[in-house]
């Protein structure tokens, strides 16, 4: 099993974080983290853009900036900590995904134009901690649990949520400790 932990949390005192490392003690394998705060994903402006589209076009994928893409197809399972922020996750998190899905690295187009992963994964858990209450689960989770069905074909997943933690008088401690029986729950 390969597992990657991509963590979009912003501090040692992550909430966040400390669910997923709570999960990435209970694994049996060794798992590869990319913080995204400390290895942050490239912008794709105009100029990336053009080299980026350059080197798929000659399938030439030896740049630096292919890592993020090149790391993820490895994968297996896929472990997301990203707290709730604005109805979805932190904006570094898209940055992510937009450098993950490159075509002809970790997906390519089939003949009638729809994704086919050239990528492991094969199951996503995603991991968010949020101050109120999560509006729409399609926004943060729902979103990246499309890109990596629509992409990778990944249809296994968990959905693990601690909500309501900076509601005056909330009980964090519990709240946390429910999200961590969750996590129990889950074999890896
Ligand atoms: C920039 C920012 C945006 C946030 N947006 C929301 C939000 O839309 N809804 C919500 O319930 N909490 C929101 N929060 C609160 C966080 O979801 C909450 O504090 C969360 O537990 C932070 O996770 P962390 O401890 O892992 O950093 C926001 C916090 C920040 C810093």
């Amino acid at each position: 099993m390969n597992v990657l932990i991509i963590d979009a949390c912003t501090s040692d005192k992550s909430r966040t974080r400390g669910l997923a490392e709570y999960l990435r003690k209970r694994t049996k394998e060794n798992a590869d983290i990319i913080r995204l705060y400390d290895d942050k994903p490239y912008s794709l402006d105009e100029e990336m853009l053009k080299k980026r589209d350059m080197a798929i076009g000659e399938n030439d994928f030896s740049d630096n900036m292919f890592r993020f893409a090149k790391q993820f197809a490895k994968a297996d399972t896929v472990i997301v900590a990203a707290p709730y922020w604005d109805l979805s996750f932190p904006a570094v998190l898209k940055q992510y995904i937009e450098a993950i899905n490159v075509c002809g690295l970790t997906f390519k187009y089939s003949d009638n134009g729809m994704p086919v992963s050239l990528s492991n994964a094969k199951r996503l858990i995603y991991i968010t901690t949020a101050g109120g209450y999560i509006a729409s689960d399609e926004f943060g989770f729902g979103y990246i649990k499309g890109v990596m069905e629509m992409f990778y074909g990944v249809k296994d997943y968990d959905y693990i949520k601690a909500e309501g933690l900076d509601i005056i008088g909330a009980d964090v401690d519990g709240i946390l400790k429910n999200a961590r029986e969750e996590i129990d729950k889950i074999s890896i």
